[in-house]
């Protein structure tokens, strides 16, 4: 292309078929231009596309072979040689020939004779033209090179700040998951401390109950799923707290889900959380047990309590460590660590179709079980001088003796209610000794005398007398104080669930 540069002189080729034109235009034009000659069309289109072309071309009209006209045509058509200006100097004046070679792209049209400083002037000024011309036109190839690498430029700025907005987010996304579940640890944790919080003291000497401790010891630090067995009272919660308690994850919540206290309805939402709005009354999302465990221990309570239609759902968190929020899809992953007990005889369960088999072996894999207090009762006396201790110490009482006929008594009772019933047994005495001797309130007696009485019957058949003769005694007075659950040491709601199953209604 030919770029002109001020500082050097421009070249102006002159065609012309006229010998006398030619002369006449050289010595016109070199003063002060290069100047280069072509007696016919063909010449001029050569030197146009030669390694050196012109700066600007003055172009006959009329000659033979190619005439001007055709050879603006070409010279315009040819990307090569289509910016050298052309200025047509014809002796054609008609207004006509003007427009065709303004319209073929000539940048002026000069006609013959000529005058030369006109000439001269517009040769001058086209030039000129070309010089802004080209000029613009490196310009704007600047700007369109700048344009392109700014732009590629901001692409990749651009690209990059999404990649860290989303790197943002997912932050973001984390810390309010994590933040979630520290939230709904806190609001169980206040909870929890509310509940009178049992202390991993676990008291006695028994075999049984070394036993139990050996396996307690044996499994604490793994992640193993553990299925405590043992009758209400007995102490499952205190050894699901104590596996806890010496476990890996002790530096988190024992989060506890009791699936006897909670409505059916309920529970599914209590474990694995539910989405705003997935049923009546959901106002707000709420997380689950599960959720709130994750990387800790949950402690699922009278198991055998949970609705067939969730176990299924259970036996997935257990297999897989994953579940779904009620009312969402989405899949959530866990890493919880289980230990569930149970009052019931789980496996009969499983024969009546209560409870699904596959979920029985998934929680059976490390058994514990607790034996009853009336088999193991040589840690009776050192139950008793724990909790007297503590019971007279919390009531600001001293009760420094305890007759041997009362410890005979208490070791002679079959206490169905286990530890939970010795304990109530005893802050009732405390509260009824006056004086340093403990003294056992009425209700022990008498069924002691009762138990005696009817020592042939089955296990099932005492439970159920013993708990009708209790509630007799308090009115049918199920929950709240003085009631049958106080004196029998058991929950509102398993005294309940025992009714239920041993058929016991108010007459
Ligand atoms: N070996 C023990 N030493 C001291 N206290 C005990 C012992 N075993 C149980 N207890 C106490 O007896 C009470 C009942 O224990 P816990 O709640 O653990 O029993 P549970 O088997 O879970 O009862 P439930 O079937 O009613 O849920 C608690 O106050 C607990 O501290
Ligand atoms: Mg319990």
């Amino acid at each position: 292309m030919n770029q002109l540069d001020c500082s050097e002189r421009a070249t102006i080729l002159v065609v012309d078929d006229t010998p006398e034109n030619l002369a006449l235009m050289s010595g016109l034009l070199k003063d002060d231009y290069k100047v280069k000659i072509a007696n016919n069309g063909e010449k001029a289109l050569k030197i146009a596309a030669s390694e050196t072309p012109p700066n600007l071309i003055l172009l006959d009209i009329m000659m033979p072979g190619l005439n001007g006209f055709e050879v603006c045509r070409q010279l315009k058509d040819d990307p090569e040689t289509r910016d050298i200006p052309v200025i047509f100097l014809t002796a054609k004046s008609e207004i006509e020939d003007e427009k065709k070679g303004l319209e073929l792209g000539a940048v002026d049209y000069i006609t013959k004779p000529i005058s030369p400083p006109l000439v001269m002037a517009r040769v001058r000024n086209n030039l000129a033209l070309k010089v802004m011309a080209d000029s613009l036109r490196h310009h704007n190839t600047f700007l369109e090179l700048e344009v392109s690498k700014r732009t590629a430029e901001l692409v990749l700025a651009k690209e990059e700040a999404e990649k860290g907005k989303h790197r943002a987010e997912a932050a973001l996304a984390e810390i309010l998951r994590l933040k979630e579940q520290l939230e709904g640890e806190r609001a169980y944790l206040q909870e929890e401390i509310k509940l009178e919080n049992n202390h991993e003291n676990i008291i006695g000497q028994s075999d049984a109950l070394k036993h139990v401790l050996h396996k307690v010891g044996q499994i604490a630090n793994s992640n193993t799923t553990v299925l405590i067995h043992g009758g209400t009272g007995t102490g499952k919660e205190l050894v699901a707290r104590a596996i806890h308690g010496l476990s890996l994850r002790k530096n988190r919540a024992l989060v506890k889900v009791n699936c006897a206290t909670l409505p059916a309805n309920l529970i599914e939402s209590e474990l694995f959380g539910h989405e705003k709005g997935s049923f009546t009354g959901s106002l707000a999302k709420h997380l689950g047990r599960f959720e709130i465990a994750d990387g800790a221990t949950l402690f699922l309570d009278e198991i055998g309590e949970l609705p067939l239609e969730l176990q299924a759902k259970l036996l997935r968190v257990l297999q897989e460590g994953e579940f779904e929020r009620v009312g969402s899809s989405h899949t959530i992953k866990v890493d919880v660590r289980i230990i569930a007990a149970t009052n019931r005889n789980l496996e009969e369960d499983v024969r009546n179709g209560r409870f699904r088999e596959d979920l029985w072996y998934r929680l059976n894999i490390f058994p514990i079980i607790i034996p009853p207090l009336r088999d193991r009762t040589e840690d009776i006396p050192l139950l008793v001088d724990f909790y007297v201790k503590k019971i007279a110490k919390r009531l600001g009482k001293t009760i420094e003796i305890i007759p041997e006929v009362v410890m005979t008594d208490l070791q002679n009772y079959n206490w169905p209610g286990n530890i939970r019933e010795l304990e109530n047994v005893l802050e009732r005495a405390v509260i009824n000794s006056s004086g340093p001797k403990l003294r056992l309130a009425d209700g022990l007696a008498q069924s002691v005398k009762h138990i005696s009485a009817t020592a042939s019957k089955t296990m099932e058949a005492v439970e159920r007398e013993y708990i009708i003769q209790v509630l007799e005694q308090t009115n049918w007075k199920v929950s709240g104080k003085d009631s049958a659950s106080e004196i029998l040491g058991l929950d509102r709601s398993t005294l309940r669930a025992r009714m239920s199953k041993l058929n016991i209604e108010k007459p």
